[in-house]
């Protein structure tokens, strides 16, 4: 079951200033739920992603993965970053195939993963091709079938389509929505864009800024495939504009339209 359980979480980071960044987060995450967070810059939603993967620890509160209390990171939890962060002096086939091989995985079997999973995010005929020879978008496709390759349960992802052109990032989360459709895996994914964040979740949690803190919770019952015309999309889209503009601190927001 690789469900969360986030029980009055908050996280404070320690310095000559002790900063509060989430403040009594309390949320459940289903099993094969695509879950949107969306929130300002600096409200949180990279810490609380990051506790979710096990790189960090919460302040106070826990959070129950599958059950267990999480002690720290796992293979079972993969995370996608905004910047994929491939070995430049390894071929796209190598870098995709690297968690396989930390394992000891044998050659057979990262093959056929790393094609499976290749194949899968489209980057067929790339195998052999280094990063500096692919675009920003297919980068971060590579990044994903690394992340995949590992057979996670859940992927974390943060942002990852944030640095791409507009349409790209729209092709990017069509074949997201297909490939999570296609392995039904948990997905967490962090966004500070509204539509984004409507587009692709079953709910968008909306965080406030400084410190962190559950906002409010929007479902998305439309069926999959969606439009982006869909006006009941386009309608969850204004409750949720209008839930930012209720923010009292609004000067602090800096969401992309
Ligand atoms: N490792 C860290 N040490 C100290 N402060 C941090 C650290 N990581 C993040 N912060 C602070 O916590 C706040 C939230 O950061 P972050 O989780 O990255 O937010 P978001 O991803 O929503 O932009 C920011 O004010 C940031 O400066
Ligand atoms: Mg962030």
């Amino acid at each position: 079951m690789a469900g969360f359980s986030i029980n009055g979480v908050s996280k404070i980071y320690d310095g000559l200033t002790p900063t509060e960044t989430l403040s009594n987060i309390n949320l459940t995450i289903k099993d094969g739920e695509f879950l949107s967070i969306l929130g300002p810059s600096g409200c949180g939603k990279s810490t609380l992603l990051e506790i979710l993967a096990g790189l960090q620890l919460p302040t106070r509160g826990e959070v129950l993965f599958g059950g267990k209390k999480l002690q720290g990171p796992d293979k079972k939890r993969g995370v996608v970053f905004q910047d994929p962060s491939l070995y430049p002096w390894r071929t796209i086939f190598q870098n995709v195939e690297l968690g396989l091989e930390i394992r000891g995985a044998d050659k057979a079997e990262r093959k056929a993963a790393v094609q499976k999973y290749m194949d899968m995010v489209g980057l067929r005929g790339f195998e052999q091709k280094y990063p500096h020879q692919l675009s920003g978008g297919m980068k971060q496709r590579a990044g994903l079938a690394r992340a995949l390759a590992n057979h996670p349960e859940v992927l974390l992802m943060d942002e990852p389509f944030g640095a791409v052109d507009h349409l790209t990032r729209l092709q990017l989360q069509d074949d997201l929505l297909q490939i999570w459709e296609a392995e039904r895996k948990t997905v967490v994914f962090v966004t500070h864009d509204v539509s984004e964040a409507v587009f692709l979740g079953d709910r968008v949690v909306l965080l406030s800024p400084r410190p962190g803190r559950i906002n409010s919770i929007f479902h998305v019952p439309q069926k999959r495939p969606r439009r982006r015309d869909d006006i009941e999309l386009l309608k969850i889209q204004n409750d949720i504009y209008a839930a930012i503009h209720d923010v009292k601190t609004q000067e602090d927001l800096e969401f992309v339209i």
